[in-house]
């Protein structure tokens, strides 16, 4: 079997590594991006007081599933003032966000050009750190970033490897103000990326490994995670999930529950992990039949397992708990991301998905 396995972030993990920001800042004029929020309030003082020998602006207009003008607004601010560095801080959406930012701040053009437009990103964008204030997204380690156009109802994934950041500071003490519901939703996240990096085409031995302990992971945490809050053992095995769960789809990619989130995000507002985690049983099951490999990874982490967990920390398992109805199934067809679907390891075809979907509306 030959494979190859490409990850050039350097990753920097422990609760309290967030002092270390200041060791990878090597340019005078950063700009900080990050999303709306207090909590984040003491950690921008953390860094600020870390970089004060370097000039900071700070871009804080980066909403949940980021959008074209979003990324478009943060580029306009880089090229105004001369950052020459970008740091990220939050969770995927302000990740994927300043990836982009960073990509086409040098790479000219604006961002609906590369999401759904012909454009392709040439060059390594501006240094990039990201700092996850979530445990779910991985994107502090991943080539991709997701970007929705809100008036024409687009959602998809940009597959570049100029996107991977510098250097990653993944310091779960900052996931330890998540409420419940974002931490089973970002963990549900987690789980997807594990699962999904399983079942892909691209699959190899390195992301089964990361995968599988991934997995392990979060069905030992999560529920744990969610119901104590500050039990930072709990939150520190989440975040290593998050990670691993990024490391691996790095290289193996997303597969069929995240093609088929897209639409689930954009027509019904579905949450991005909760989007995905909904089809991952039946996802399973449709792998496993034809799988060896699919099916005795069911004997650990089966679709019943998987419920369970899901009732257990409130995620919703049926599609009209989203408002779908059976006249919406369509409409859902017609979004999913065929290029992420076909990262599956056996085809799925689109009556496939339709089944899946009546099966849990
Ligand atoms: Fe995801």
């Amino acid at each position: 079997m030959d494979w190859e396995f490409q990850l050039p972030t350097k990753i920097i993990f422990g609760k309290g590594s967030l002092s270390r920001v200041w060791e990878s800042v090597d340019r005078k004029h950063v700009l900080l991006v990050t999303g709306k929020g207090g909590f984040r309030e003491q950690f921008i003082g953390r860094i600020k007081k870390q970089l004060s020998n370097v000039k900071l602006s700070v871009y804080d207009n980066v909403e949940p599933n980021p959008t074209c003008q979003n990324v478009d607004g943060g580029v306009e601010v880089i090229e105004k003032e001369g950052c020459e560095f970008v740091m990220a801080l939050g969770g995927g959406s302000v990740i994927d966000a300043a990836k982009l930012m960073a990509s086409i701040a040098v790479n000219k053009g604006n961002a609906y050009e590369y999401a759904f437009g012909k454009k392709k990103i040439e060059k390594k964008g501006l240094p990039l750190v990201a700092i996850p204030t979530t445990a779910g997204t991985g994107s502090e380690v991943t080539p991709f970033a997701v970007i929705s156009d809100k008036e024409k109802k687009l959602k998809a994934p940009i597959r570049n490897k100029q996107l991977f950041p510098k250097v990653a500071i993944v310091d779960p003490e900052l996931t330890a103000s998540m409420p419940a519901g974002l931490t089973a939703n970002t963990g549900a996240d987690a789980l997807s990326h594990a699962l999904e990096a399983l079942w892909s085409k691209k699959a190899q031995p390195i992301t089964d490994y990361l995968a599988m302990r991934a997995a392990k992971l979060i069905f030992d945490n999560l529920k744990k995670a969610c119901q104590e809050p500050e039990n930072m053992d709990a939150r520190e095995e989440m975040s290593l999930a998050s990670l691993l769960g990024g490391m691996a789809i790095s290289n193996a990619w997303t597969g069929p529950s995240h093609a088929i989130s897209y639409p689930l995000t954009v027509y019904f507002g579905a949450a991005h992990g909760n989007a995905c985690s909904i089809t991952l049983p039946e996802v399973m099951e449709f792998n496993a039949l034809r799988s060896e490999k699919i099916n005795r990874i069911t004997q650990i982490y089966g679709p019943e397992k998987m419920r369970e967990l899901f009732k257990e920390v409130g995620l919703r398992i049926r599609l009209s708990e989203f408002g779908v109805k059976k006249e919406d199934i369509p409409l859902i067809l017609d979004g999913v991301v065929v290029s992420t679907l076909e990262t599956n390891m056996v085809e799925m075809k689109k009556e496939d998905i339709a089944e899946i979907l009546n099966k849990i509306l």
